[in-house]
């Protein structure tokens, strides 16, 4: 089954989204497989989001992700990685289309709440690089075969 990393960004965890965020990728009927509340090093930061090295907003970026705690996921499900970012909205908020977590609760780029992987390629890296093995989880609900 394929999973994906996300997480919500210091600003999505201070406007208390955790739970509202959690919710929807539940209800959509992904599986959780792994979460911690932690606050990133800039070692971590830097890392993260290393192929944005070049960028001129790239020190605003590993500034704000270090500024207070985040909320890192693995979610796991059928097409999981491409659908969370449907969920998740344009990386703009002021584009991202209602309905979506950017476009219900965001307001400017720099602050857009949740980030996700963009490719499996990402999300290997991005899980590897926030979760140790024993820290995922694999099981499965009862509720699953009303799903798939
Ligand atoms: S994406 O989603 O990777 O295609 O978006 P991209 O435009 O390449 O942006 C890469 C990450 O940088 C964040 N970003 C910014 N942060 C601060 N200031 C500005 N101006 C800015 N523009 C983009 C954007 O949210 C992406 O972070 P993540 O965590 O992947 O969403």
């Amino acid at each position: 089954m394929e999973r994906t990393f996300l997480m919500v960004k210091p600003d999505g965890v201070q406007r208390q989204l955790i739970g509202e965020i959690v919710s929807r990728f539940e209800k959509k009927g992904f599986r959780l497989v792994g979460a911690k509340l932690m606050q990133i090093s800039t070692e971590l930061a830097e890392k993260h989001y290393a192929e944005h090295k070049e960028r001129p907003f790239f020190g605003d970026l590993v500034e704000f992700i270090t500024s207070g705690p985040v909320f890192a996921m693995v979610w796991e499900g059928e097409n999981v990685i491409a659908t969370a970012r449907q969920m998740m909205g344009k990386t703009n908020p002021a584009e991202a289309a209602p309905g979506t977590i950017r476009g219900d609760y965001g307001m400017i780029v720099s602050k857009n709440i949740i980030h996700g992987s963009d490719s499996e390629e990402s999300a290997k890296r991005e899980i590897s690089l926030f979760f140790r093995e024993d820290e995922l989880l694999s099981y499965s609900r009862p509720l699953d075969s009303s799903i798939y």
